[in-house]
């Protein structure tokens, strides 16, 4: 039982350790996604919504239902009629389907084309195994999505639905630039994180300090949010006992350890906001968030410094970029014993930070762009 997880292009790595370390066997890795085989302690159900519920780096859960070379179009929808037993069993008898396709790589056909061929062939198969499928572009109940780089196909079923992983549903305050949850989180299994002292200088709407207090209580994503596409798959009965038991089991492992994670932000009405985001994420008890300059005020020891400072934005102490990486570097210079883990772009924090050791430069693709995760260590 394989799956395909999509994740932050350039962090791979850190989502494949995430998934080993929760008992799954990393196969390969691609652009942007990892492969995985899932344990066989479990069924194909119990994987499913395990993975849509527990893992905090992956943006969704594809199930591969095949995989293989292809050269063209036809050995494609040859992929495709090779699952179609798996597809019949899977689709439910009424309900609606689309089908996408994703590529990377050049092809004889166009994504549009592959999807258009292949929605017509799974309509056909399941017409004929008396399932009534009806086809929805718009909102469809399930997807069959199909990815391809170069000359590698999978033909997957989309179990996570419309919103990826990364809307955790826990952000009561929207603030402008909120860094991704599932980036929070690679930053935190990157530092193999267990509950340290930590301090996010610029926290905005507090997402890093939430991951890490989520990460450390084991509080899962299923806690915020209960829409997943796998409510719309066959997976025959008992479904409902099968998650109340997942949910006994989850329920069981959280715990209420308290961790030193501390937020700055300047903005008064982002601090506010980002301590109703804690509060709606179940975690206001152990995160403080301070209104104030974090150039004005005593980091303390943290064994972790993780943020993403401001860039590219007027800054609220009329003070310049530049200025202002110059000052952080020399506040942490102060401390001993810290890594620092900033995301933003190179040529500003890194002439400010240069005389640190430097453990990793990593670029990622974000959104639309392309930016630098730094990780710096001072002994
Ligand atoms: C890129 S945002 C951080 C977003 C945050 N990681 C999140 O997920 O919401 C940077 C934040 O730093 C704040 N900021 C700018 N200068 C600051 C300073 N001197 N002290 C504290 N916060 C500051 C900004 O108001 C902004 O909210």
């Amino acid at each position: 039982m394989r799956f395909l997880l999509p994740t932050i292009k350039g962090c791979e790595e850190y989502a494949a350790k995430e998934l080993r370390r929760l008992g799954y066997r990393h196969i390969s890795t691609l652009q942007g996604k990892i492969i995985v085989e899932a344990p066989e302690k479990y069924s194909l159900m119990e994987n499913i919504i395990r993975l849509n519920w527990i893992p905090k780096t992956i943006e969704r859960v594809a199930l591969i239902l095949n995989e293989g070379k292809i050269m063209s179009l036809q050995d494609l929808r040859s992929l495709v009629e090779e699952a179609d037993d798996f597809i019949v069993e899977l689709a439910p008898k009424h309900g609606s389907f689309a089908v996408d396709t994703i590529r990377s790589g050049s092809h004889s056909f166009t994504s549009i084309k592959a999807s258009k061929e292949i929605g017509s062939d799974i309509f056909k198969v399941l017409e004929r195994h008396e399932k009534y499928p009806k086809v929805d572009l718009t909102n469809p109940a399930l997807i069959f999505r199909i990815w391809i780089e170069n000359d590698l196909a999978f033909i997957t079923l989309d179990t996570t639905g419309k919103n990826a992983l990364r809307k955790r549903r826990y952000l009561a305050y929207r603030h402008p630039a909120p860094m991704r949850t599932t980036l929070a989180a690679i930053l935190l299994e990157m530092l193999d994180y267990s509950g340290e002292p930590l301090l996010d200088p610029f926290c905005g709407g507090a997402t890093i300090l939430i991951e890490s207090a989520h990460r450390v209580r084991n509080i899962p994503n299923v806690a915020f949010r209960d829409q997943f596409a796998f409510y719309n798959i066959n997976m025959g009965k008992g479904l409902g006992n099968v998650t109340h038991e997942i949910l006994l089991e989850l329920v069981d492992a959280m715990n209420d350890a308290q961790v030193t994670l501390r937020g700055i932000e300047i903005d008064p009405s982002r601090a506010r906001g980002a301590m109703l985001n804690t509060k709606r994420a179940f975690v206001s008890d152990t995160i403080t968030i301070e209104n104030e300059d974090a150039l004005a005020v005593d980091f303390k020891t943290p064994r972790f410094i993780v943020s993403n400072p401001p860039f590219g934005v007027r800054l609220n102490n009329n003070i310049t970029e530049t200025e202002l990486y110059h000052r952080l570097a020399r506040k942490i210079k102060e401390i001993s014993d810290v890594d620092i883990l900033m995301i933003g772009p190179k040529k500003i924090f890194k002439p400010a930070f240069d005389e640190f050791h430097q453990k990793k430069y990593i670029t990622i693709s974000y959104g639309a762009f392309y930016i630098k995760l730094a990780h710096y260590y001072n002994p």
